[in-house]
């Protein structure tokens, strides 16, 4: 076996710049996961993998580290501490978690647990979400924004929750619910507390950018700002007004561009005070990126700058504006859900099966009886036996050149199927032979540098890319992808990741590597009597609430991990995944009416014999333990 050090394998995965020192391998060449970033405790992946198994927990498994839930939480508020001291600013910093971003109700009751020491609030953008923020809130005071468009029904619930005590602030969209909130705060009686979005001319960056601009969906253009303030001293409501916000977009990828909305935001917010609105809160949403590609760059995937750094530009041109214009510093808010939740969560499956038969002819027998041979396949058989470093462009072509003619020969009938296997067979030994030379020469000649491509396999994997990274399906997001184990191995494949729907699309053929985005996996050739995993890394923001049901593969098994220095780890909880009768209610099937119609069916077959009774028992048998079982495979 070649020498391969788990340094190495760290490299070719980018696992130090991702991984915000919360991932590494060990000695073993397993991954670890640490509680808090350098911590020398860690949890060794493959082993968790192994005891969960052994728990009949199966694969697919979304891991949920609930300490680096805290840590993140933690940190972003450690940043901006650190920031208000730093810049002497005499106001304070909360976050406001979206629930739009992970609304699973242990989520985010650990969320607001873990944010009780810093204030933490919740952030809602529609009434399923006020409900759940509502019933969240209940007993413990908790705050709550409230974002998105609203009806009579939103605005009248979060009117009575107010009334009867929940820190409730409506933010003011759109003209049209300025009015309905006036209408039935009259009609009620109750004061509102309001907020007021503002739609910037800075916009974001990347996929996110038209959440900001002119053009963006959401908030009150300047002018429309001026008519709302004078509609709520028209009726005595200028005072309700406390907050103000602006949101540019997710996955901010550039720092000038947050500062540039951070500047204007902040005029309004001067300009507003002056106007004598009595403000106190600048709340500047979300943005705050991730660095999924670990290239700290301003590609979609990444972001060219820190949490510290984002925390000392927030505080520094929030306190530098108003300053200059000598208006009290807003206490400053940020609705961070990506920077909160991305990195907590991990999903591992097991690799099903690659595309590569084990169960091959003898085709190397098949080159000795030349004469039987076609003329192009000779052709790649003389290039296969002969290639060597000196021939190794002009054999390239030659090989590329030949597998084309042996598919155009196939097509007019003058190659049969043997002879066009033998040449598919051909092509791809000359290839892993040019691999094999093109690693111990450089420079790599140019036009060789991109066929690694032409050796890439298909992996497939037991989970459904749709319900688990939809967003490497809808938005080409990428992920950090890794095996679990053998990092201590040289990886002898590259390879795509397939997942198990009947989707083509459901295929992951972007991933992180060294030196950014690669179009293949590194992967192990699997041995025939090891399980062999891989794991996706940064998925704890919107991929879950985003993932949708293709082909009825439901939520994934859900495991909450704590770190223990006994055990090393504690399972807080097991949330189970879709069974197969719960996917199959979604779209409106009731399993037991499913087993009854299948039965009585099935008893004509017995009845006309054409089944037997333990046959029939047997296939009903199976039909109800599907019903019942994981929406994925078994093994
Ligand atoms: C109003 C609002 N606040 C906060 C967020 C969360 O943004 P992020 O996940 O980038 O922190 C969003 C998402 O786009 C949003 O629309």
């Amino acid at each position: 076996m070649e020498r391969w050090s788990i340094n190495e394998s760290a490299e070719i995965y980018n696992i130090n710049n991702w991984g915000s020192e919360l991932f590494s391998i060990n000695k073993k060449g397993n991954i670890c996961v640490h509680p808090s970033p350098n911590s020398k405790h860690s949890i060794d992946l493959r082993a968790l993998i192994d005891d969960l198994i052994k728990r009949k927990i199966k694969p697919p498994i979304l891991l949920r580290f609930m300490n680096i839930l805290e840590g993140r939480i933690a940190s972003i508020n450690r940043v901006f501490k650190n920031a208000i001291q730093e810049n002497n600013y005499p106001a304070k910093y909360q976050t406001f978690y979206p629930i739009k971003v992970n609304q699973q109700r242990q989520v985010v009751e650990a969320i607001t647990k873990f944010g009780k020491k810093f204030d933490l609030g919740l952030e809602a953008g529609s009434k399923p979400e006020l409900v759940a923020a509502i019933s969240l809130a209940t007993g413990n005071g908790l705050p709550i924004i409230c974002n998105g468009y609203k009806d009579t029904e939103f605005i009248e619930t979060i009117l009575y929750a107010t009334r009867v005590g929940y820190d409730i602030t409506i933010v003011v969209e759109k003209l049209f619910e300025l009015e309905k909130i006036i209408e039935l705060a009259k009609k009620t009686g109750i004061t509102p507390k309001l907020g007021i979005r503002v739609k910037l001319s800075s916009k974001g960056t990347g996929k996110w950018a038209t959440s900001g601009g002119e053009d963006a969906k959401f908030g009150l253009k300047i002018s429309e700002l001026i008519a709302a303030i004078g509609i709520l001293r028209e009726n005595n409501l200028v005072d309700s007004v406390s907050l103000l916000h602006f949101h540019i977009g997710s996955q901010i990828t550039k720092i000038d561009k947050i500062k540039n909305a951070l500047i204007e935001g902040t005029r309004v917010y001067v300009e507003m005070k002056k106007l004598g609105v009595n403000l106190q809160y600048l709340d500047i949403g979300g943005g705050l990126g991730v660095d999924y590609d670990g290239s700290k760059s301003s590609y979609f995937s990444s972001v060219n700058y820190s949490i510290e750094e984002y925390a000392n530009d927030v505080i520094y041109q929030v306190k530098n504006i108003c300053d200059e214009a000598g208006v009290d510093c807003p206490n400053i808010i940020s609705e961070s859900g990506r920077a909160t939740v991305a990195h907590y969560s991990v999903l591992v499956t097991n690799v099903l099966d690659t595309n590569t038969q084990n169960i091959m002819p003898d085709y190397e027998s098949m080159l000795e009886e030349r004469e039987k041979l076609s003329p192009t396949v000779k052709k790649l058989v003389d290039i296969y036996q002969s290639i060597d470093r000196h021939s190794l462009r002009e054999d390239y072509h030659d090989t590329i050149q030949l597998i084309q003619e042996a598919v155009s020969l196939f097509n007019l009938g003058y190659l049969n199927l043997s002879d066009r296997a033998l040449a598919e067979w051909l092509c791809s030994k000359i290839i892993r032979k040019i691999n094999s030379i093109v690693e111990r020469i450089k420079p790599i000649p140019e036009e060789l540098q991109n066929f690694k491509l032409s050796l890439r396999q298909t992996y497939f994997a037991n989970f459904s890319l749709f319900q688990s990274v939809p967003d490497s399906w809808a938005i080409d997001q990428l992920f950090p992808i890794v095996p679990i184990q053998r990092l201590n191995q040289k990886p002898d494949v590259l390879a795509s990741i397939a997942d198990i729907t009947c989707d083509s699309d459901g295929e992951i053929t972007s991933f992180v590597g060294e030196n950014g985005r690669t179009k293949y996996l590194p992967i192990h050739k699997i041995r025939s009597d090891e399980k062999y995993f891989i794991g996706f890394f940064l998925i704890g923001a919107y991929q879950e609430i985003l993932g949708d049901m293709h082909n009825l593969f439901g939520d994934t098994n859900a495991v909450h991990i704590t770190f223990n220095k006994k055990t090393n780890y504690k399972i807080d909880t097991v949330i189970n995944g879709d069974a197969t009768w719960e996917s199959l209610k979604y779209v409106q099937y009731e399993g037991s009416k499913v087993l009854k119609t299948v039965r009585d069916n099935l008893e004509k077959s017995v009845a006309s014999r054409k089944i037997s009774i333990e046959e029939s028992s047997h296939f009903l048998e199976l039909l109800d333990r599907t019903l019942q079982g994981y929406t994925y495979l078994g093994e």
